[in-house]
């Protein structure tokens, strides 16, 4: 498990989990908007990451070309402890 810190809040996310970031987060309360339910397409569960290390990119977060810093949870999961800020 690792400590993701969330808007004043620690979450304790499961790294080896099939479920994404966004899923685990939600699961335990985080309010994130995912308009499109984690398909990867309409980018409002975006996250600033200000410290810590994530997956990989995923093809489709490439192909959106987001800005530096900027991931989308439902495409990515912790690999250590992590500060994130939601985007919208
Ligand atoms: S929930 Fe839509 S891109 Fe992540």
């Amino acid at each position: 498990m690792v400590t993701v810190h969330l808007s004043g809040k620690d979450y304790e996310v499961d790294e080896t989990s099939d479920k994404s970031l966004m899923e685990q987060l939600r699961a335990q309360g985080a309010e994130i908007t995912a308009a499109c339910n984690g398909a990867g397409i309409c980018q409002t569960c975006s996250i600033k990451v200000k410290s810590g290390d994530l997956t990989d990119k995923t093809d489709t977060e490439k192909m959106m070309d987001l800005p530096e810093g900027q991931r989308l949870s439902c495409q990515c999961k912790p690999k250590t402890d992590c500060d994130i800020e939601l985007i919208y």
